[in-house]
């Protein structure tokens, strides 16, 4: 594994969720693997869990980080090749990539996605423009169109709760007041596509994610139908894809409430964090012990490390 940009960047899948269920048993049995290297975190956009468990992962692999908050305290950066650069971006990634390679020994770089130019989301600048100038491995902590340290620890969790028969897992779309990027909701369809599930998307009318990642997978408009039977129902809002980036509807018709959740199968609520409460889903819900949001957030902690150790392994 050269960079961890989507999930199939790793070797092998099952071999990398097997060995994030093994760390989390032992959290310090490769202590030793990080030592005299450092990791570089740069933050363009907000965070609480990718940062931490980023660190702790880190930490737990004894390998010392570096945190940047890129858009606050670094020079505003150009991604542009060949601009003529007098307006307010100072340095060009190019430089930027380079000299960050020289401190540390991998890069994870957190780069929402802009919702305003579909194309430039998708060709992900700036994550693929590190992963073109740096000399060392960059890891996707997400990105425009991919949240796959999320995934992972999704997948963690949904093997720790697996029923004994094959699940059904509903990603539901939930209502939100701002904008907000499909990399979770692409992520998370991605890693599904791996696991042994009857996996189902619904989503209101205008609402279908890229088709290229959804295809062959069953998507529907009726929520209700969506979720009777479902063991998981893992929520999440995004933004339209086909009129990109714009809300269509606000409304609270798709939040997921204790009601709801009477129609699955005693089915377990997931969301990924941080979560509007009494907007994407209910108290009820999620002060409900079928809730696992604090269980997949303690997970970040091993699928970082999970893919850190194999980076770290590969020299
Ligand atoms: N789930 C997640 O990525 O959380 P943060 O945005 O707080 O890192």
């Amino acid at each position: 594994m050269k960079h961890f940009i989507t999930l199939a960047d790793l070797p092998d899948f099952n071999h990398t969720l097997d060995l994030a269920m093994d760390l989390k048993k032992n959290p310090t049995q490769s202590e030793g693997l990080g030592k005299g290297k450092t990791l570089g975190l740069l933050f363009f956009n907000p965070s609480l869990r990718t940062r931490l468990s980023t660190q702790k992962a880190a930490q737990n692999l004894g390998l010392p980080t570096m945190v940047m908050n890129f858009s606050q305290e670094s020079w505003a950066l150009e991604f542009e090749d060949g601009t003529k650069m007098s307006g307010l971006r100072s340095e060009h990634v190019r430089e930027a990539a380079a000299v960050v390679s020289q401190y540390c020994d991998m890069v994870a770089i957190r780069a929402f996605a802009s919702l305003s130019d579909k194309e430039k989301d998708e060709a992900e600048i700036v994550l693929r423009s590190f992963a073109k100038y740096a000399s060392v491995p960059i890891i996707n902590m997400e990105s425009a169109t991919a949240h796959p340290l999320q995934a992972l620890a999704d997948a963690i969790t949904l093997k720790e709760f697996q029923p004994a028969h094959k699940p059904k897992v509903v990603l539901s779309w939930a209502p939100h007041p701002k904008a907000l990027p499909h990399a979770v909701g692409n992520s998370f369809t991605h890693m599904m596509r791996k696991m042994d599930a009857d996996f189902v998307i619904a989503h209101p009318e205008g609402y279908a994610l890229n088709p290229e990642i959804t295809e062959g997978i069953p998507c529907t408009t009726n929520q209700k139908e969506a979720l009777e039977g479902a063991d998981f129902v893992y929520t999440k809002n995004w933004c339209s894809y086909q009129h990109y980036g714009q809300i269509l509807r606000t409304d609270d018709k798709w939040m997921i409430t204790p009601e709801k959740m009477k129609l699955t199968n005693n089915g377990k609520f997931m969301h990924c964090l941080p979560i509007r409460r009494n907007i994407v889903a209910a108290d009820g819900v999620l002060d409900s012990p079928n809730s696992l949001v604090i269980q997949q957030s303690q997970n970040r902690i091993y699928s970082a490390q999970a893919v850190l150790k194999q980076l770290l392994e590969n020299g």
